[in-house]
C-alpha cells in the first residue's frame, strides 16, 4: 500500500532515479542530481521548510510537500497550499501533485490525491482547489474520481488550451 510521507532521506536513491526520469520528459530541469547526492540531507530540510511561514518568499504561500512512497521506493510528490493567493486562486488551486514517469497508470497518481485531499482535510481546510490543464486527461480522471466539481475553464495567456478548475468538498 503506498503512503503519503513527509520529505525523508531515507528515499535518497529512489528520489534522485525520480528527478532523473523527470528530467528525461523536460521536468525538474531546476534540480541537480549531482547537488542532490550531495546534500540530500539539506534538501529534505529545505523542503519542510517551505510549510514554515517565516521561510517562504513574500507573495508565496506555505506549502507542506508529501511524497508517496511504497516500500523503500519514491513514486510521486504531493504539494498543499494551506490557503490560496489570487494566483492560486485563479490558476493553481491548493494541491499539485506529479507521479514519476515510471510509475504512471498504476492507480497512484489516483491514490496520491486522495491521500492529499486526508492531509487538507487534517489542516482544516473545508474544501479544496485543483486545477488541471485542459489537455492533461489523466490528472482530470483523478480530479474527477476524487469528486471533483468543476467550476470553470480559465484561459491562459499564449497557449491554445485552458486551466480547469474544481473544487473538492473537504467536510465530513
Ligand atoms: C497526471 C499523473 C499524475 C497521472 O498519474 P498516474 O499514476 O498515471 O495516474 P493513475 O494511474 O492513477 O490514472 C488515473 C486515470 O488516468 C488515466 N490515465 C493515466 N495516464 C493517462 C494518459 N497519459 N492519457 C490518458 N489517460 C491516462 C488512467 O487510465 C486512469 O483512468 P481511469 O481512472 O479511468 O482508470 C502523471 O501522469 C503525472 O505526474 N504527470 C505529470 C505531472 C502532472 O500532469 N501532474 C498533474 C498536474 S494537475
Amino acid at each position: 500500500m503506498p503512503q503519503l510521507i513527509a520529505p525523508s532521506a531515507a528515499y535518497r536513491d529512489s528520489y534522485i532515479a525520480a528527478v532523473e526520469e523527470f528530467q528525461a520528459e523536460g521536468r525538474h530541469l531546476q534540480d541537480d542530481p549531482a547537488q542532490l547526492r550531495a546534500d540530500f540531507t539539506g534538501f529534505v530540510a529545505s523542503q519542510l521548510r517551505l510549510a514554515e511561514p517565516a521561510h517562504v518568499p513574500i507573495g508565496l504561500m506555505p506549502e507542506s510537500v508529501y511524497w508517496l512512497v511504497e516500500g523503500e521506493r519514491f513514486l510521486g510528490r504531493l504539494s498543499l497550499r494551506h490557503a490560496l493567493n489570487e494566483h492560486l486562486h485563479t490558476y493553481g488551486g491548493h494541491v499539485g501533485y506529479e507521479i514519476r514517469p515510471r510509475a504512471r497508470r498504476c492507480g497512484y497518481g489516483n491514490a496520491i490525491l486522495r491521500l492529499g485531499l486526508e492531509k487538507a482535510r487534517a489542516l482544516g481546510l473545508r474544501r479544496a482547489l485543483v486545477t488541471c490543464d485542459s489537455t492533461n486527461e489523466a490528472s482530470r480522471k483523478i480530479i474527477e474520481a476524487n469528486g471533483g466539481v468543476f467550476e470553470n475553464a480559465v484561459a491562459l495567456e499564449g497557449r491554445p488550451y485552458q486551466r480547469l478548475r474544481y473544487w473538492i468538498d473537504l467536510t465530513p
